[in-house]
């Protein structure tokens, strides 16, 4: 297993390569050392080249949607999205309160203001019925637009985010938009190769956003992909991620673009983690299931559920803690872990109580709050060995008995 202590998911404090487990690593088994090799050998190595098109080739085929246009990172590429999708300043997007932060920060980078809602207590995702009630109740239309009755701010946009790898129900919310006439931006970043009702997420909204940042199922270092099966929303991002060039030898550009483009380089190491992806999910899956096995009969120790209509990519495992249950809360067994050095991670701060977001419109969030208190992700990467697994479950088993 690849043990890279630069990679991200490693905290200050987190077991290092030497003998400690950790959270979620790369893995790079396959074509990359070749690909990058003759990216090197070509000259081929800046922000055009062969292997982003396939790149995006790749991934928009993979995902099933028509288009995919190659950007920096996630974050960027839902920066790129909301702007695609007319989300204007002082609009409104509907969020997850329980998500990485990133894109509720990308709400802000194009002058809209996020509103959290809860998460449903079954798969942890945003829950419909939140999004239902905020919609219907705290909202009225003001001729083509929807406008929140509070602010007086248009609401523009829904934003799911697919997190730890299991889809979000996403046909109550599609129906939601088409009543309220919303966009739906799919953050499909933790969660490539998942399915919904046997559709792979990124295809389900009007445009979605994937991260090949180092911790998540494919990597390219760092990265991001748009997809989406608008063509002109295509022809948009791929203009406004490469500096919004309209004539490229006169250099006249007609609005405000960005430089959001991914090397060749990167896009060879992410053509060649993609040959892998399929492996690397029954890799994912096959951890999962050793650990739900394992932590059957293990009081207060609930693993996060797959929903009948999903597939999990599981990137995350993650375990609901009952403190009661198990003698032990989520911090105390976090702490337990890394002196195990067994890195593990609760899930993030729900943005409504974030202090970046302090003051922001939410709806009241207790599932967030209660899993953001109980909820651990343990060690998930690709390369996990059995006896790397074995070593988890028994630190686990070992916190119950003491
Ligand atoms: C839910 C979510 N959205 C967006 C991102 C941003 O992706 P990136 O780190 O590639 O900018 C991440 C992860 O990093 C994420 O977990």
């Amino acid at each position: 297993m690849n043990t890279d202590p630069t990679n991200t998911t490693f905290e200050p404090g987190a077991p290092s390569a030497g003998g400690g487990i950790p959270l979620c690593v790369p893995e790079i088994r396959g074509n990359e050392w070749r690909y990058i090799k003759e990216c090197l050998d070509t000259n081929w190595v800046s922000s055009v080249g062969e292997y982003v098109t396939r790149f995006e080739r790749q991934v928009a085929d993979y995902v099933g949607a028509r288009h995919a246009v190659a950007a920096t990172n996630g974050t960027a590429a839902l920066h790129i999205a909301l702007l695609v999708a007319g989300v204007q300043p002082d609009d409104e997007v509907l969020l997850p309160a329980l998500t990485f932060i990133a894109p509720a920060n990308a709400v802000r980078y194009v002058g809209a203001w996020p509103v959290f809602v809860d998460v449903e207590p079954e798969y942890w995702q945003m829950d419909a019925r939140a999004v239902a009630d905020f919609l219907k109740n705290e909202c009225r239309r003001q001729g083509d637009a929807l406008v929140n009755r509070r602010t007086g701010r248009r609401v523009s946009a829904i934003l799911p985010v697919h997190i730890l790898g299991h889809p979000v129900d996403m046909d109550p919310l599609l129906e939601l938009a088409r009543e309220y006439h919303l966009a739906v931006i799919e953050d499909a970043t933790e969660s490539l190769g998942a399915r919904y009702h046997g559709r792979r997420v990124g295809a389900l909204g009007d445009v979605a956003c994937f991260s090949f940042n180092g911790n998540k199922i494919i990597t390219t270092g760092g990265g991001g992909m748009l997809v989406t099966d608008r063509e002109g929303w295509a022809r948009r991002a791929k203009y406004l991620t490469t500096q919004a060039k309209d004539d490229p030898v006169e250099y006249i550009h007609h609005e405000v673009g960005y430089n959001y483009r991914l090397t060749n380089i990167q896009a060879a190491m992410g053509v060649a983690q993609m040959e892998n992806l399929d492996a690397y999910i029954a890799a994912k899956r096959e951890i999962a299931a050793r650990y739900t096995a394992a932590f059957a009969d293990l009081p207060g120790i609930h693993p996060m559920r797959e929903a009948p209509w999903a597939f999990s990519i599981h990137w995350l495992y993650t375990v609901r803690v009952d403190a009661d249950a198990f003698g032990m809360d989520r911090r105390a067994l976090h702490k337990h872990l890394a002196e195990a050095s067994i890195q593990s991670r609760p899930l993030w701060q729900p943005l409504h109580l974030s202090p970046a977001f302090a003051d922001q419109e939410h709806r009241p969030c207790p599932v967030a709050e209660r899993l953001n208190r109980e909820a651990l992700s343990l060690p998930s990467s690709v390369g996990l060995t059995p006896a790397e697994a074995e070593r988890v479950i028994a630190a686990v088993r070992a916190a119950h008995t003491r």
